[in-house]
């Protein structure tokens, strides 16, 4: 069976624009976020406070939510550590993420940690976040294969989860970062992650879609009763710490297949598109969404 609603977690302004080689004006960016809200998304992740000099293309953080915090959608962020979650709460974001790594390799690519030094570093961020009313998404990357690693062991996943959850993430992100999983694997991770009592309740899945998997796996986490989605518009996207890594699913053909089966996201995919165009004109290429590409003018 299949969810009646789904809520779409748009990364495109935040995953989408970290791995942009150009950094965009922060003008710009803003009024990316505004055309996704008038396109009807409801969650739309905005920024990174991170190291600016890790992620030079969203150092303009401080500058850029206050041209878009009066927007009547839920604007996460996200913040690594307690200086990160300082910056945030300082310009009244109270919805944040976390992001830890299932592998060795990326934990210390992306944060310079080992995994469990990760987690240390996330667990007063999250206890705090949460003091201050805010609501915290824990995103676990590397849930599927490493590029250094290879596959990851089921195991691996669990036991992060288990202690994100543990820490008081109000939910999850299972990240395929390098975009290698495919349907069976999605269903075995979901599966053993209920078999350990993290309830399905708490999971949304992120796929990159590197080997063009990331709607089969999607339409099996909703099989599975997964109801939240992380997409980007126009699939913008990627990490600059894990290579060979693409852009996210592409919302709009998350929406074409959801409209298909009769789930309502309250997105207009004819405003998404135009915007996902818009953005591809300025980055100079066309969009690699087939939905874009086929419903689009250009
Ligand atoms: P570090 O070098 O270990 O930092 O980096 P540190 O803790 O040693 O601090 C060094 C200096 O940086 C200090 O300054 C800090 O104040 C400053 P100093 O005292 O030397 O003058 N600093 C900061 N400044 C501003 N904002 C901050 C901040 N933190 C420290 N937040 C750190 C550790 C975590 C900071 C670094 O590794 C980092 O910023 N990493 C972020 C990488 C990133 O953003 N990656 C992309 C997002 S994850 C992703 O895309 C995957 C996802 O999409 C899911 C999936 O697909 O799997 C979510
Ligand atoms: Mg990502």
């Amino acid at each position: 069976s299949l969810p009646t609603r789904v809520r779409i977690h748009e990364v495109g302004a935040r995953d989408g624009l970290q791995n942009e080689k150009a950094t965009l004006p922060t003008e710009m960016k803003a009024r990316f976020i505004h055309r996704l809200a008038d396109a009807g998304l409801t969650t739309i992740e905005a920024t990174s406070f991170v190291h600016p000099k890790w992620v030079p293309q969203l150092a303009d953080a401080e500058a850029l939510f206050p041209l878009v915090d009066d927007l009547p959608v839920a604007l996460p962020v996200l913040v690594p550590n307690e200086r990160g979650l300082d910056r945030a709460l300082a310009l009244g974001a109270r919805r944040v993420a976390v992001f830890a790594s299932a592998t060795e390799s990326f934990a210390k690519a992306n944060l310079n940690r080992t995994v469990d030094e990760a987690l240390a570093m996330f667990d007063p961020v999250v206890t705090r976040a949460r003091t201050e009313g805010g609501h915290v998404r824990g995103y676990l990357s590397m849930c599927f294969g490493d590029p250094w690693e290879g596959p990851v062991p089921i195991p691996q996943v669990v036991r992060v989860c288990r202690a994100l959850l543990a820490m008081g993430c109000d939910e999850l992100s299972l990240g395929d970062t390098i975009g290698v999983a495919t349907p069976g694997h999605v269903q075995a991770l979901l599966t053993a992650l209920n078999e350990a009592g993290v309830p399905t309740s708490a999971l949304g899945v992120h796929f990159h879609d590197t080997y063009g998997q990331a709607l089969a796996n999607t339409l099996t986490a909703l099989r599975h009763g997964v109801t939240t989605v992380d997409a980007s518009a126009g699939g913008l996207g990627g990490c600059p710490y894990a290579k060979s890594a693409t852009g996210n699913l592409a919302t709009e053909d998350l929406v074409w297949m959801l409209r298909g089966l009769g789930i309502d996201t309250g997105v207009d995919l004819g405003r998404l598109v135009a915007t996902s165009e818009w953005m591809a004109a300025h980055l100079g290429r066309p969009s690699p969404s087939r939905t874009v590409r086929a419903l689009g003018r250009t």
